[in-house]
């Protein structure tokens, strides 16, 4: 199995990735970690501590930043994910509860430290605070086994940005974080909008998960649709596009994906903010900030039928 932190802005299909992991034999969630996106930084973590709660998930939640690096926060995309974070369903019965005292960066140097090599960290919001981590740390970047995100628009495949024509939400919402994320020495993969675009749950898909997944396939159906309403209006996607889940998957299925290798750049100012983009390993060009750099793999492809799969067999 692989030990996980899972870095989160819950968010929909945060949601349907926790859930995912949360069921899934190969993966360990040892933490939550949260971060503002989806929605403000008080929202995501209540939503985490809701989802644990009613989920029965006993990993700790560690709250995490409440802004970018440098930047004022951008407005949450609440025609995306509800005021509530979770599609504005109603949130029932939740205990008041508390995170834990340490802020999330802390907590993933710590944890990558008490198992040195064995820890994946799965990010699937903004990366403040792995560049926090990073920052507090550097020797994160070598204690910890793999760094694997949702996030970053290639072009390589599938449709480019979806918060601009170039840029991926995530990237886009610190992109300065990102783009030390992305140049930092550990062995990164960005599974990007390139193939989560191309991974769709359709109404029949969810329906059947509702009859197969018990309670945790009801909620994912009642909060998806809504989810999958913004989707279907903006870009005529019949179903949700399967964002955070897939980052969950690469990591307990890396033949479900092709990827490519090279170093990657992320743009921090201009009309192409928040734009990703890689110099594939061994391309010619003259001298640049590509060059000397960490290589890191980025999703170009993936078995769309081979993911819902295993998502379904996983939820059951
Ligand atoms: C990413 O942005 C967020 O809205 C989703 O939760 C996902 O992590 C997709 O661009
Ligand atoms: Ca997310």
């Amino acid at each position: 199995t692989h030990k996980i932190i899972f870095d989160t802005d819950p968010g929909i299909d945060d949601a349907m990735a926790l859930l995912f992991i949360e069921a899934s034999p190969d993966l360990d969630l040892l933490a939550i970690t949260t971060i503002y996106g989806n929605a403000d930084i008080e929202t995501t973590t209540r939503n985490a501590l809701y989802l644990k709660q009613r989920f029965g998930l006993t990993a700790p939640i560690y709250k995490g930043t409440e802004k970018p690096l440098t930047r004022p926060r951008n407005p949450s995309p609440t025609f995306v994910h509800g005021e509530n974070g979770l599609g504005d369903v109603e949130l029932t019965g939740l205990v008041p509860a508390q995170p834990e005292a340490k802020p999330a960066h802390q907590a993933i140097i710590d944890i990558a430290r008490q198992y040195p090599g064995e820890v994946t960290l799965v990010a699937v919001g903004p990366l403040t605070n792995l560049a926090l981590a990073l920052q507090a740390d550097p020797e994160v970047t070598r204690l910890l086994k793999a760094v694997v995100i949702m996030g970053g628009a290639f072009g390589l495949a599938g449709k480019p940005g979806n918060v601009t024509p170039v840029a991926e939400a995530n990237i886009w919402n610190d992109p300065e974080a990102a783009d030390q994320v992305f140049t930092a020495p550990w062995p990164l993969t960005a599974v990007s909008l390139d193939v989560t675009t191309q991974v769709v749950m359709s109404p029949t898909y969810m329906d059947a998960l509702e009859a197969s997944a018990g309670p945790a396939g009801q909620f994912l159906n009642a909060i998806s649709k809504p989810y999958a309403a913004f989707y279907g209006e903006r870009d005529g996607v019949v179903g949700c596009c399967v964002h955070d889940a897939a980052a969950a998957a690469y990591v307990i299925d890396p033949s479900l994906f092709s990827v490519r290798r090279g170093s990657v750049r992320v743009v921090t100012e201009g009309i192409a903010l928040g734009q990703t983009c890689q110099k594939a390993e061994g391309e010619l060009f003259g001298p640049s900030a590509w060059d000397d750099l960490p290589i890191q793999a980025v999703t170009v492809a993936v078995d769309e039928a081979g993911l819902l799969k295993l998502y379904a067999e996983t939820m059951r």
